[in-house]
């Protein structure tokens, strides 16, 4: 197998069918556009692992993810998507860079979801654009925005369901889309501790902060994330 990409948390292998991908997960960590870096002997399982529950959980109640089959401990095979070069963020709770851009205060509740587009661009660190960037330079329809605001605000609802269930609170979260080979917007990436916000009852910060922070071992929360949802049998 030949490798496609390789990003700062996973390496993307193409397979014998030229509609699907291996992803593996790697045990780096970054933040701050790559300034800050670390390996974590365990990580990648533990990301893999989190993010393949929670695929598993939308796709059973009704949202198109790029999942094929779990591989083993750190591969999945996916669907390869024409990946829309956006981050789409969504924040329930102020924290990060909305409280340091708007000054609001961090752990303060929205009446709604906000929902943000960035450009995935690391050049120009990943810059927060709007709908009229996206259709002018050609980065997605309006059709298509329309579609990718309804399934993300579908995710957003999931994840808080699932997320109650195990006494932890959706913060916010960035999540990746692409179309499949017939056109439908899938799910890609991943959704972990490294690409949300999870806080528990007491506001403790159970995600990539620990690291951005130097709060707390990341593997020792992530895995305190991938036990609760184990524990729910999904
Ligand atoms: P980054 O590129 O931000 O450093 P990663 O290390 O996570 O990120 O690399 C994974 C790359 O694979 C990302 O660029 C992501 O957009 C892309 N990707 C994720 N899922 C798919 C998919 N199903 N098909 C094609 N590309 C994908
Ligand atoms: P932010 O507050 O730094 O803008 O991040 C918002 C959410 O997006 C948060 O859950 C972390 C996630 N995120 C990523 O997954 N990748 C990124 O490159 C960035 C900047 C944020
Ligand atoms: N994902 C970005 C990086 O790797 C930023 C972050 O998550 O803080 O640098």
């Amino acid at each position: 197998m030949e490798k496609l990409y390789e990003g700062k948390s996973k390496i993307c292998y193409s397979t014998k069918n030229e509609n699907e991908l291996k992803i593996f997960f790697k045990n780096d960590v970054t933040a701050f556009n790559s300034l800050k870096k670390a390996s974590y002997e365990s990580k990648g399982l533990l990301t893999a692992k989190i993010s393949n529950i929670i695929f598993k959980y939308l796709e059973k109640n009704g949202v198109k993810t790029h999942t094929i089959k779990v591989l083993d401990e750190q591969n999945v095979l996916v669907k390869k998507l024409k990946m829309f070069p956006l981050e789409i963020i969504i924040r329930n709770v102020a924290a990060g860079s909305i409280v340091k851009r708007l000054g609001i205060e961090q752990g303060t509740a929205f009446d709604k979801p906000i929902f943000e587009i960035c450009y995935k661009n690391d050049t120009y660190g990943d810059p927060l654009i709007n709908d009229d960037h996206c259709v002018v330079l050609n980065l997605a329809t309006v059709k298509q925005l329309e579609e990718i605001k309804k399934v993300t605000l579908k995710i957003n609802q999931l994840l808080i369901e699932l997320f109650k269930q195990i006494n932890i609170k959706v913060v916010d979260f960035k999540i990746e889309l692409g179309l499949d080979k017939d056109n439908n917007i899938c799910l890609g990436d991943e959704i972990s501790p490294d690409t949300c916000r999870f806080w528990d009852q007491n506001n403790r910060k159970l995600d990539k902060d620990c690291f951005r922070e130097d709060l707390d071992d990341i593997t020792a929360i992530y895995l305190i994330i991938l036990e609760k949802l184990e524990s729910l049998n999904i």
